[in-house]
């Protein structure tokens, strides 16, 4: 292998990497299944999981919930300070739902089940503007970096990953071979 050939080779596999790094997650609310709900304990609550964890314009939040008992809805500020369910932004109540962050800046969410809201089931979502997603991409990137922590529980960003490592090393073997 030339090395020029070398050079093109390693050049994809690089922008492959960036390309699944980038790529848009699909976040589970709470990081697991049953997180819609009263939280037990301030320490227990969704604003927590939401401050630790990132979110791009992009990303779509995903919300597991017994549709029957329960619902989301996207309000306004003053709605959310007030546990205000009347008149929502959208309300959401299919047990299973999904909805894209399609801007930056603060996303509000309460429960629409009565008392829900009042009891701590409220949560802030910060989208971080679309310039940053990409900035801070590197060579050597910190996991953390993309959300990949213990909080975020990416319900396809991992498949999207391993695919990506898979073509990269495809093509790097197709290269040498
Ligand atoms: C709740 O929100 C609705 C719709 O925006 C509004 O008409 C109503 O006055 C609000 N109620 C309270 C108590 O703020």
């Amino acid at each position: 292998m030339s090395a020029s050939q070398r050079y093109i080779t390693l050049s994809f596999l690089f922008l492959s990497l960036l390309v699944s790094f980038s790529e848009a997650k699909d976040i589970l609310v709470g990081g697991k299944t049953d997180a819609w709900k009263v939280p037990s304990s301030q320490s227990d609550s969704l604003n927590k999981w939401a401050e630790s964890a990132r979110f791009r314009v992009g990303d779509s939040l995903v919300w597991k919930y017994d549709g029957q008992k329960d619902s989301v809805l996207e309000v306004t500020s003053e709605a959310y300070l007030a546990c205000n369910t009347s008149g929502p932004i959208k309300e959401y109540k299919d047990g299973m739902t999904k909805l894209t962050l399609d801007r930056s800046g603060p996303f509000y969410f309460i429960s629409g089940a009565n008392g829900h809201c009042e009891k701590g089931q409220k949560m802030i979502v910060v989208v971080m503007t679309e310039s940053r997603r990409y900035t801070g991409i590197s060579p050597a990137p910190a996991p953390a970096e993309y959300g990949e922590g213990p909080a975020v529980a990416p319900t396809s960003s991992a498949t999207t990953l391993k695919a990506g490592f898979v073509t990269a090393l495809g093509v790097l073997l197709w290269g040498l071979f």
